[in-house]
């Protein structure tokens, strides 16, 4: 039996502003989860929230992209949203970006972390949820814990893990991908990679038998809908021990708060704060932006846990970096590189003041 585990998750609503999920959201998808585990469509799953997120974590058996798993999430977040609109949470069902489901929740708007395998007989599996960044935040870490061997220990000393990963990269702007693998091809690999806005992870896959090893969401839902619809805040799977990265060697990339896209209104650079589930909420300039580790083993299907795992008082220090590095950051106000470029920011007024300064413009002598 094979067992596949989908995350997908949408903001559909939140308090106060675009802050927490209500925990009435996860209630209704809880309920409509639940049907679907009493109905045997799923095996397993858990309902929580990064900020104003709501993410499903599910297991069963019906391989990725399955319609019936898909128009369950779509709707256990039509009927979230139905919640959020009486409550007048604030941006109701947000990343909704149809009123019907059509076959495939990819491109409605949701984010979707999928992968199937086959279980060893002790699954560790760690699901990372972002709030207020970009699906590219995930590039530096994942390239650390499976490429980078001051980080993962085990690619020098375990035999295991020594012949490397395979990348599979999406050029999310050409709607193009490339496989590369490390450590031969290293190099062009971070020459993509640096390119968060661009070019991001989508799966990594182990040389020795291909076997997935870790999966992320690479959905821009602002170039989905054309124009700004909410940050598309992503997640990811990892798995761990035996033949992939340690569970602490999945982690460590994040004891760094490196610098990411998004922020208040998806438009500043700011850095990326591990933290455990009860302080997933951004609030302060609608950030920084936040990851949490939830960490099961996978018995059959079920899921056992979730361990909080950067509820640890050893990433207290990066906590503390990364408050440091917000004020730091804050303080450049309106400029670059606090603020993005002007061609990635996703609210902004700079064609309306080009406009109106058109003709005040004057060629330089
Ligand atoms: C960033 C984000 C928030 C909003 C900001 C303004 O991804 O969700 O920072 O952009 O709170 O929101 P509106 O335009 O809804 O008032
Ligand atoms: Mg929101
Ligand atoms: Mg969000």
């Amino acid at each position: 039996m094979k067992t596949t585990i989908s995350v997908i998750k949408a903001d559909v609503g939140s308090i106060a502003g675009h802050g927490l999920a209500h925990p009435a959201l996860l209630k209704k998808c809880e309920e409509i989860l639940g049907k679907a585990k009493e109905e045997e469509l799923l095996i397993d799953y858990y309902v929580t929230n990064c900020g104003d997120d709501t993410e499903l974590i599910m297991t069963h058996t019906q391989g990725e992209e399955n319609e019936e798993i898909h128009e369950m999430a779509w709707t256990a977040f039509t009927e979230a949203t139905a919640v959020a609109k009486e409550l007048k949470l604030y941006g109701a069902g947000q990343d909704l970006l149809s009123d019907t489901f059509s076959g495939n929740i990819k491109g409605m708007g949701p984010g979707c972390a999928e992968m199937e395998f086959k279980e060893r007989p002790s699954d560790p599996v760690v699901v990372f949820c972002c709030d207020k960044t970009e699906p590219g935040a995930f590039n530096l870490p994942l390239f650390k814990m499976f490429a980078d061997p001051f980080t993962t220990a085990g690619l020098v000393i375990d035999p295991s893990l020594h012949n490397g990963f395979e990348f599979e990269v999406f050029d999310v702007m050409e709607h193009k991908k490339v496989k590369l693998s490390c450590p031969d091809e290293m190099y062009d690999l971070l020459a993509l990679l640096g390119t968060i806005n661009r070019y991001v992870i989508k799966r990594i896959r182990r040389r020795d038998d291909n076997e997935i090893a870790a999966a992320i969401s690479t959905e821009r839902l602002n170039l989905m809908a054309g124009s700004y619809v909410g940050k598309d805040d992503p997640v990811a799977i990892v798995r761990a021990q035996s033949g992939f990265p340690a569970a602490g060697e999945v982690v460590e990339p994040f004891a760094f708060p490196h610098l990411v896209g998004g922020w208040m209104r998806g438009s500043h650079n700011g850095p990326l704060m591990p933290v455990g589930q009860k302080n997933a909420y951004p609030v302060r300039f609608d950030g920084p932006p936040r990851v949490m580790a939830l960490g099961f083993q996978i018995a059959d299907g079920k899921l056992v846990g979730p361990a909080d795992m950067f509820d640890d008082p050893a990433f207290d220090r990066s906590r503390a970096q990364a408050s440091e590095i917000a004020d730091y950051m804050r303080r450049h106000g309106p400029f670059e590189p606090h603020r993005l470029p002007a061609d990635e920011m996703e609210y902004t007024t700079l064609p309306g003041v080009m406009e109106k300064l058109g003709n005040r413009f004057e060629d330089i002598e």
